[in-house]
């Protein structure tokens, strides 16, 4: 404890997965009883350890099916504890760690040597575009890159495309939730060029915006977007991607754009695939009410089962890893990848029933119990998604509440 790397403030060391890390002590940077991450000298979100886990087993997931991954960037990395995470668990073969502030950079390379991983760990301090758009231009292009910036992800994403190699990866975060999620809804229009709609499921639309956004930056170069696996916790949505090269394999991943339609009457909601869009539909198909419409946004699978299923192989094999929040966030996010989308809260149910709120874990019973697909979901505690219609819904509702 208590180590002082001059300009680095106070440093505490921690465990993350298989890594020690030098880190902010947190404590020192308190206001009252409040503490931002972004107070430290150097970033490092405890609250993200969850994400960091995900990803960890998300990359050895692709290293055990025999993928390349003998590159990896950390564009912006901070204290390195995702490429080093990589390099230790993941077994990915060399890793970049980047950021733009020289303080950073200091402390990347203290914590690559503390797990003894100078010789596969490259610290690089510059701007994540220069970096990008040279790697570009000149090579050696990257296996996967890791985007985890301080709100949007947009003003990487372009370079991005560019430096990852044909049929490499994306790991893509945002934390700017309110536009995504339609709180600031000029904002996300701004930046990400869509509709976002204040809405139950929200969350899952912020996904499909980022993901949109995300496929039409990349057919711009002929590339194609494939998703892999998505999610969110607190304060951020992921996305992991695959790209691939092809003018006809970018029309075929713009073919998953669309709208998504949502009836704050009765509760209607539905995905609208169409690119360039289609006239958006005015009304409820069930209670002729005004429809909210969002869009441009991925109307396509967020997630690819048979990936989601190597990564919970992945997490079964890496005990070191388990916990109840890690297992039952894979656990669902299988269930998840396999049912419809578009999930419902059980809030929005009783408010529509006007009765009490059925319990989630009952109501995914009954349906089961009726032969629908269902299944509690990761986005919303009080969520799940369904198979079954709106009515049958309803009506199962209303029985369990
Ligand atoms: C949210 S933090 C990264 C957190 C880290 N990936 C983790 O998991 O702990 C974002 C980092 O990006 C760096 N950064 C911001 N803009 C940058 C830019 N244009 N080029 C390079 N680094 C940048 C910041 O210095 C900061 O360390």
């Amino acid at each position: 404890r208590g180590t002082n790397l001059s300009d680095l403030g106070e440093l505490v060391e921690v465990r993350e997965g298989l890594a020690r890390l030098l880190v902010p002590d947190l404590s020192k940077y308190a206001r009252g009883r409040h503490v931002e991450p972004r107070w430290a000298p150097v970033f490092y979100n405890p609250r993200a350890t969850l994400s960091r886990h995900l990803d960890v087993l998300a990359l050895l997931a692709h290293v055990r099916a025999g993928e390349r991954l003998s590159l990896v960037c950390d564009l912006l990395s901070a204290t390195g504890v995702r490429g080093l995470r990589y390099l230790l668990e993941s077994r990915v073969g060399e890793a970049v760690l980047n950021d733009a502030d020289p303080r950073a950079c200091k402390l990347m390379a203290v914590n690559a040597a503390l797990n003894g991983l100078e010789g596969r760990a490259e610290v690089l301090n510059m701007e994540a575009n220069v970096l990008l758009s040279q790697r570009a231009a000149r090579g050696p292009k990257f296996d996967a890159i890791d985007i985890d910036p301080f709100g949007a992800p947009i003003s990487f994403i372009d370079a991005a495309l560019k430096a990852v190699r044909n049929r490499g990866l994306l790991l893509i975060t945002a934390t700017d939730l309110a536009p995504l999620m339609g709180a600031k809804e000029a904002a996300c229009v701004r930046k990400y060029s869509a509709r976002p709609m204040r809405c139950p499921f929200s969350r899952e639309l912020a996904v499909r915006i980022l993901l949109g956004y995300v496929c039409r930056q990349a057919a711009r170069y002929e590339l194609a977007i494939e998703p892999l696996l998505s999610y969110s916790l607190s304060h951020l949505v992921r996305v992991h991607v695959r790209v691939a090269r092809g003018a006809a394999r970018a029309d075929e991943s713009l073919s998953n754009l669309g709208l998504a339609y949502y009836c704050a009457r009765c509760g209607y909601r539905s995905l609208e695939r169409g690119y360039p869009l289609p006239r958006p539909a005015a009304e409820c198909p069930r209670c002729s009410s005004r429809l909210s419409v969002a869009g441009p946004l991925w109307v396509g699978p967020i997630w690819d089962p048979e990936f989601v299923r190597r990564l919970e192989c992945a997490y079964e094999e890496a005990s070191y890893l388990h916990s109840a929040a890690l297992s039952s966030m894979i656990s669902q996010l299988r269930s998840e990848s396999e049912t419809p989308p578009l999930y419902y809260t059980v809030e929005e149910l009783s408010k529509l029933l006007g009765t009490s709120e059925p319990s989630p874990r009952a109501l995914v019973e009954a349906l089961r119990a009726e032969g629908f697909a269902a299944c509690r979901t990761h986005f919303d505690p009080k969520g799940l998604r369904t198979s079954a219609d709106l009515d049958t819904l309803i009506y199962l509702a209303r029985l369990s509440a």
